[in-house]
C-alpha cells in the first residue's frame, strides 16, 4: 500500500489531498496543526475508504515534529505534501487580488512577518529533515513543497503580501537547495503550486476548486522523475519561472 503525509491537512488543499489520497487507497498520515480543529478531517476518516490515521503535527513545534518522526520510524513514506502554510490575513485587508493590500512596510507587523516565516519556511524545512529516512525507505519517494504563484520573484512586481511572498519565495529555494541533498537519497524534491484555489485562504473568488487543484497537483506528481527535482511547476504542468 502506498503512504502519503500531508501536513496541514484540517481543511482546504490539506483536506482534499486526504480524500484523494484515502479514495485511491493509500495510507495516509493526515497530520494537523491541532486536531481540536479538525472536524472535518475526522468526519473523513470516519466515513472514507482507505486508511486515515490523524496526527497532531504543528509544523512550527520541534518537539512535536521529533515526536511523530520517532512514532512513525522505519514506516515508509512514499509522497510527501508539505501542505501546511499560513498567509497575513490577520494584518491587512483580505487579499492580493481584491486592492487591499498594503504596500507601506512602515504598517507592517514584523512579529506577524516572523511568524508565518516559522510556519511558511521553518516548518516544511523541520518536516523534510524528520522524514527523510521515512522518504528515502519509500517507493519512487517524492516531496512536494507548496508554492505559489505569489512566491515567483520573476513574475512579482507588486507590493504588498510581502511575508507570504518573501515566505513562499524562500521556499522555492529550499526546493532548489535541498533538493541535492534529497536527489541523492534517492527522493524526488519539487516546489509545486496548486494556483489560486476556493479555500479560507484563497476566499471565494478564486478559479479552482480545491477538488480540481489537487487534482492537477497530483497528476503533475505522477509523471515527475529525478531528473524534475528542484523545479517549480504549476499545477496544470507547466514549469513556473523563479
Ligand atoms: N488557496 C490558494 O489559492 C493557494 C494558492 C497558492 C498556494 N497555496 C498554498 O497551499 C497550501 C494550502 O492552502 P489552503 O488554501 O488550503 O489554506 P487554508 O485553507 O488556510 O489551510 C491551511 C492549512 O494549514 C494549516 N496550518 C497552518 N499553520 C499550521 C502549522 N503551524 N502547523 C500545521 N498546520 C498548519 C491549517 O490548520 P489550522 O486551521 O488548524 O491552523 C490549515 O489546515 C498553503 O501552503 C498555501 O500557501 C494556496
Amino acid at each position: 500500500m502506498r503512504s502519503v503525509m500531508i501536513t496541514g491537512a484540517s481543511r482546504g488543499i490539506g483536506l482534499e489531498f486526504v480524500r484523494q489520497h484515502a479514495a485511491d487507497g493509500y495510507q495516509v498520515y493526515a497530520t494537523c496543526h491541532k486536531i481540536s480543529n479538525a472536524d472535518r478531517l475526522q468526519a473523513l476518516q470516519a466515513d472514507g475508504p482507505g486508511k486515515i490515521d490523524i496526527i497532531e503535527m504543528d509544523v512550527t513545534n520541534a518537539e512535536q515534529v521529533k515526536a511523530v518522526a520517532e512514532r512513525l520510524k522505519g514506516k515508509p513514506i512514499d509522497l510527501l505534501i508539505n501542505n501546511a502554510g499560513s498567509v497575513e490575513r490577520v494584518f491587512y485587508g483580505s487579499g492580493a487580488y481584491e486592492g487591499k493590500d498594503d504596500p507601506d512596510l512602515r504598517n507592517y507587523d514584523f512579529d506577524g512577518w516572523l511568524d508565518l516565516l516559522k510556519t511558511n519556511l521553518l516548518g516544511p524545512a523541520r518536516v523534510c529533515g524528520a522524514f527523510v529516512d521515512n522518504l528515502a525507505a519509500g517507493e519512487r519517494p517524492v516531496a512536494v513543497n507548496m508554492a505559489s504563484t505569489l512566491s515567483s520573484i520573476a513574475s512579482t512586481w507588486q507590493a504588498g503580501r510581502y511575508a507570504y511572498r518573501t515566505s513562499k519565495a524562500a521556499l522555492n529555494m529550499l526546493t532548489r537547495s535541498a533538493g541535492e541533498w534529497y536527489e541523492k537519497r534517492g527522493i524526488i524534491l519539487v516546489s509545486i503550486s496548486p494556483g489560486w484555489t476556493r479555500t479560507e485562504m484563497g476566499g471565494p473568488k478564486a478559479t479552482s476548486s480545491a477538488e480540481d487543484s489537487v487534482k492537477g497537483v497530483r497528476h503533475v506528481i505522477a509523471g515527475l522523475t529525478m531528473a524534475d527535482t528542484g523545479k517549480f511547476f504549476n499545477f496544470n504542468g507547466q514549469i513556473f519561472p523563479w
